[in-house]
């Protein structure tokens, strides 16, 4: 294997913008799933023209099945239903079917903590799949023990540890249904989402590790257990038991009755427990997304479609093999941990590494650490990681043996064409296809990307869609635009993962997504197509954004600053980052007789964080006398979106009711 002296960055600057395409190396190609990009075509055209036939063939292939299904794909839309009259168990599915198998003693999981609870890093466990089966089924035990039952809902609210698998897999195998919450989010996010989902049971731990420190999750959860809706209901009353993990030696409360320890419950309990029957739509999991209005919804995913999906396209996707040791830097808190830690890894029989703190801890390096130390085969990470990488320079990776790395994917935020190159030379020592992937928590899986032994890559463009996946570029009225032509972003047909609905509302999932573009499921992304149909996807059209590859509703922002009894109208926008992506811009306005001191922009980044996480903190609060707003009484946001930039104010501003509002915000005047 080469190890190819990294370029510096001066050479990189000077390759860029010439739209180079890298197509794929010959030996790359030759050992892969898919080998070119006629077969590539073949098979896709093959899964659009007849799409149950594709489908029906693979998920008999696949997954394992306790009953048939009798129908590939019911739509009546925007209501999809995949192998309907089918049953199946998804753990069974990731598990025990490898029970029989070499792969049985084989790492399903290696974890690297942060941090072991002596203070030293690199703290190290491997689960073989036998071994993962039976902590899944002794959890599965505990769940059922503590009152879980199929069709309750669940909520996971654990650091990047084993036992975060374990229990999304237990959930599947009696049927509960997960939910799990990213353990950056706040207690009022938590006490949110099982007020929404009418959760039975909270699975958490004493702590975490993240940079050294200790996230106070079982803190946060008797905080949100606490918390009341404006009515003044508890909005943790659906609640019955908490099962707290031992993690981090940290000293909690425990709730007689109500607070149970994981590891005293594990030793009550067998190690046997079968997989229960589910139906091939019975829901798998919730996960809490932001949105352009309200509070984040529950977008659900179901069992078969999902599997199937996420499978697939792990292994084409990522070219898995047998002797790969795959790591996908995503928490399980987002979709990317669920389909791409998790389920699409475990269901191939792969070897899927985790890792529980931040990239820069201690030293930045910790990333190529982990690589060398496990010999890394396939990284996937986000672009907004790439960039800080970039900024901390190249003598960290180049410290350590990246020669294992043979894959790299990005995936979460558009990735600038700057740090592709940077991604491919310096960390896959320009011999590492590298797959940009786009998906959504929606979507359940990847659907747009290229497939590394068959497409030719262009930084910057997410290529060509996967088998099965019809998206387009339309304008407002819905009809395919030319190439080359921006548009809104569409996915023309159903797909095996695509969300069942918003949960608890069905109506909010067909206003959301099936309005907008008659027939076709909108995905609030702006895109083109270029002239080989390769897409670039330039981010969200709607008023969501993407910072470091968190989704974050600006109308959430919002709320939680107006929700502060200083601030009487809040606006938030989105100004471009070089290293986020997308950074908030706050813009404030205070009741009157409240001043503005310089300890108050910290106290509302404070206040943001408390109510919805410290990822949803306002990088930048603008205090201003009043917001600028048309006639008829809406916030310009495109004119707030200029000021924050920093940039000169075009368009129209004739509707603009006050004037001297514009002249004192861009002047950067309070
Ligand atoms: O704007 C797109 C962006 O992330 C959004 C989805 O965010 P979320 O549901 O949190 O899921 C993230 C992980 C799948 C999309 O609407 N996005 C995701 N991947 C890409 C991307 N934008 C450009 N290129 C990508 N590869």
């Amino acid at each position: 294997m080469s190890n190819k002296k990294p370029t510096t960055s001066a050479s990189i600057t000077s390759v860029l913008h010439e739209e180079r395409v890298f197509p794929p190396a010959k030996a790359f190609s030759q050992a892969a799933h898919i080998q070119s990009l006629a077969q590539y075509r073949k098979l896709y055209d093959e899964s659009v023209k007849s799409p149950d036939k594709f489908w029906g063939k693979r998920a008999k292939e696949e997954l394992v099945w306790f009953k048939p299904w009798t129908q590939v794909l019911q739509w009546k839309e925007p209501f999809a239903k995949w192998f309907v009259g089918g049953q199946l168990n998804l753990s069974h599915n990731c598990l025990d079917r490898h029970l029989d198998t070499p792969t049985a003693n084989k790492a399903a999981l290696i974890w690297e903590g942060e941090l072991a609870t002596d203070g030293k890093p690199g703290e190290e466990r491997v689960l073989t799949y036998k071994q993962l089966h039976r902590e899944v089924c002794r959890f599965a035990n505990v769940l059922k023990k503590n009152g879980a039952a199929k069709g309750d809902r669940v909520l996971i609210y654990l650091p990047m540890v084993p036992e975060a698998a374990i229990a999304m897999l237990a959930c599947a195998r009696i049927g509960a249904i997960h939910s799990v919450v990213f353990g950056g989010f706040s207690a009022q996010s938590v006490a949110d989402r099982i007020h929404d989902c009418g959760a039975k049971l909270v699975i958490t731990a004493d702590g975490g590790f993240r940079r050294g420190g200790v996230v106070q999750l079982k803190k946060n959860v008797d905080e949100a257990l606490t918390l009341k809706d404006a009515q003044g209901n508890a909005l943790g009353a659906s609640i019955q038991k908490v099962i707290v993990l031992r993690r981090a030696a940290n000293e909690v409360q425990m709730q007689e009755g109500r607070d149970v320890w994981w590891h005293e419950e594990a030793k009550l309990v067998g190690v046997e427990c079968a997989a229960e029957k589910m139906d091939s739509e019975a829901p798998l999991f919730i996960l809490y997304t932001s949105g352009s209005t309200g509070k984040p919804k529950g977008i659900f995913h179901t069992t078969a479609g999902y599997l199937l999906f996420a499978k697939l396209t792990s292994r084409y996707v990522f070219d898995l093999k047998e002797t790969d040791v795959y790591w996908c830097t995503a928490d399980v808190g987002w979709v990317t941990g669920h389909s791409y830690v998790v389920y699409g890894p475990l269901a191939n029989g792969a070897t899927s590494l985790m890792y529980e703190g931040a990239p820069n801890w201690p030293e930045p390096d910790r990333f190529w650490r982990i690589v060398e130390k496990y010999g890394v085969t396939v990284l996937y990470t986000a672009p907004t990681a790439i960039r800080a990488f970039m900024k901390w320079g190249v003598e960290w990776p180049m410290k350590r043996d990246l020669r294992s790395l043979r894959l790299l994917g990005t995936v979460g935020e558009p990735i600038n064409p700057e740090a592709w190159i940077w991604y491919h030379e310096v960390i896959g020592h320009g011999r590492c296809p590298i797959v940009d992937t786009w998906w959504q928590t929606e979507t359940g899986g990847i659907l747009i990307t290229p497939l590394p032994g068959a497409t030719p890559t262009k930084p910057g463009s997410a290529t060509l869609p996967f088998f099965g996946i019809v998206p387009e570029v339309v304008d407002d009225t819905g009809q395919t635009v030319p190439r080359n032509t921006g548009g809104k972003l569409v996915i023309r047909k159903p797909w095996p993962a695509m969300l069942r609905g918003v949960w608890g509302d069905p109506q909010r999932y067909n206003e959301i997504y099936w309005t907008e573009i008659k027939g076709s499921y909108f995905t609030g992304d702006g895109s083109r197509q270029d002239e080989d149909g390769y897409f670039w996807i330039v981010g969200r059209i709607d008023d969501v954004l993407n910072v470091a590859g968190h989704r974050i509703g600006t109308a959430e922002v919002e709320s939680a600053l107006v929700s502060n009894s200083k601030v009487a109208e809040a606006a938030v926008v989105g100004r471009p980052d070089d290293l986020k992506g997308q950074a908030l811009v706050a813009f404030v306005t205070l009741k009157s007789g409240v001043a503005t001191n310089p300890s108050l922009r910290e106290e509302l980044r404070r206040h943001v964080a408390k109510e919805i996480g410290p990822v949803a903190k306002p990088d930048d609060i603008r205090f201003a006398e009043a917001l600028p707003k048309t006639r008829s009484g809406k916030i310009m946001r495109r004119l707030l979106k200029q000021i924050a930039a920093g940039g000169e104010i075009k368009g129209d501003t004739t509707t603009l009711e006050d004037f001297g509002v514009l002249a004192r915000l861009s002047h950067g005047e309070e």
